[in-house]
């Protein structure tokens, strides 16, 4: 049963109050609260005493344990193998470190395909590869009407050239959720690579990157409710075969090669934590992956309720609107994007902030999705997310605060 007082109860910085108001936490999308058994663990390997790798001593071997336990979370997250998991400081630096290995396999002729509907994060590492290779690079346009891309859009421009397409899973702009199997199939069928860029999936929805049949897939754990960690999934044999940027004595296996310097073994502790508290919610399968996708499907529900509720609301309001798809659906988590006529999105948050309730103006890095809206050099959109732990009041007021302007 999804309690969602008892759930809110775990996060220490959900019950924070703002000039005698509860804060309201609709930034979601920019990076989620942790609850206390993420706190927990990683204070926990702190105190305890977490020593460097391969030491052979008790604090030592805690390192070791931490990041196997780690990997261990990420497969089940992932439906995937332990040593498929690369652990890094966020998705950008993975996908820049990926973007220079899969690079030096290109030549002059080649192209890539990208899409306008992602985060800068899964644009420019490739465009600057692919830049440096003599790479044609080839943009799939979404549809600005709507806020789909159609992957019709994508599959028309991969031919026997294309090596990569690097696409998301959904938009941390518009909330869109993308049809990948129409992508993945093609761009196999031609022999290209396929990267997704999960990060705004984790919170929102089961990822499986056996069924999604992604290559490589990356993600960011401070999203989902773990630490500021990002995971990059790639498939084992591209992971041992490819040539990772490394220093010489680091390891030449996969996944230790791609995971350049020292990991943050704290954080890795609470990204186990953040898998368990997911997993949590769900009732208690047989496998942690079993409650996963128990939890998941909860959540799902949980965040339709409220996602069609801020839509049936901001459609009463005069005035705002509401950009990209119009009904909740598989076309779309609760991630709106809106703007109210005659206020900029920085007035709008501001009055947001000045209720307590917390939420984002701007372009949040989704740079050429802005351009294609036309709203870049005019203050981008509002952003307002919702996750499990939001609740029905709290979309309530945010209506209030929105009417107010
Ligand atoms: C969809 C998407 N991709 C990539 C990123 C970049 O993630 P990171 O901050 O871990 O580099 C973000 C961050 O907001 C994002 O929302």
């Amino acid at each position: 049963m999804f309690d969602v007082t008892s759930i809110r109860s775990q996060f220490p910085a959900l019950g924070r109050i703002d000039d005698g108001l509860p804060a309201a936490y609709l930034d979601g999308p920019g990076g989620t609260q942790t609850p206390q058994r993420v706190i927990d663990a990683m204070s926990t390997a702190l105190s305890e005493g977490v020593s460097n790798l391969g030491g052979g001593f008790p604090p030592s071997d805690l390192a070791g344990d931490i990041t196997e336990g780690a990997r261990r979370a990420m497969a089940d997250l992932y439906n995937c193998h332990p040593g498929e998991v690369v652990f890094g400081q966020n998705m950008t630096s993975l996908t820049f470190a990926l973007s220079h290995a899969l690079a030096a396999t290109w030549q002059e002729g080649d192209a890539i395909v990208l899409t306008d509907i992602d985060h800068d994060a899964n644009f420019t590492p490739w465009a600057r590869a692919a830049d440096e290779r003599g790479v044609d690079v080839r943009v799939a346009r979404f549809d600005p009407e709507t806020g789909l891309l159609d992957p019709t859009s994508v599959t028309e421009l991969i031919d026997e050239k294309v090596r990569l397409v690097a696409v998301a899973y959904s938009s941390n702009a518009l909330g869109t959720v993308v049809d990948l199997e129409p992508i993945v199939e093609a761009a196999h069928s031609t022999g290209a690579l396929v990267f997704v860029d999960a990060v705004h999936a984790g919170p929102h929805h089961l990822v499986d990157v056996q069924e999604l049949g992604c290559d490589f897939l990356a993600s960011a754990v401070y999203k989902f409710f773990g630490p500021h960690t990002g995971v990059l999934y790639g498939r084992a044999d591209l992971l041992a075969s490819l040539d990772a940027y490394k220093v010489r004595p680091a390891p030449s296996d996969p996944p230790g090669k791609w995971e350049t310097g020292t990991q943050s073994y704290e954080s890795l502790a609470g990204v186990t934590a953040a898998v368990d508290y997911v997993a949590s919610l769900g009732s208690s399968g047989n496998t942690r992956r079993e409650s996963l996708a128990d939890a998941y499907r909860e959540i799902e529900q949980h965040e339709r309720s409220l996602g069609e509720r801020f839509i049936s609301g901001v459609h009463e309001i005069s005035g705002a609107k509401l950009w990209g798809v119009q009904q909740m659906s598989r076309q779309r988590c609760a991630t709106f994007a809106v703007t109210i006529d005659g206020a900029s999105p920085k007035d709008v948050t501001a009055h947001l902030a000045s209720r307590s309730i917390y939420a984002w103006a701007g372009h949040y890095y989704a740079v050429n999705l802005m351009e294609r809206l036309g709203v870049l050099d005019k203050g981008g959109l509002v952003r307002i997310g919702f996750v499990h732990y939001n609740t029905a009041e709290e979309v309530d007021r945010c209506m209030e605060a929105l009417a107010e302007i």
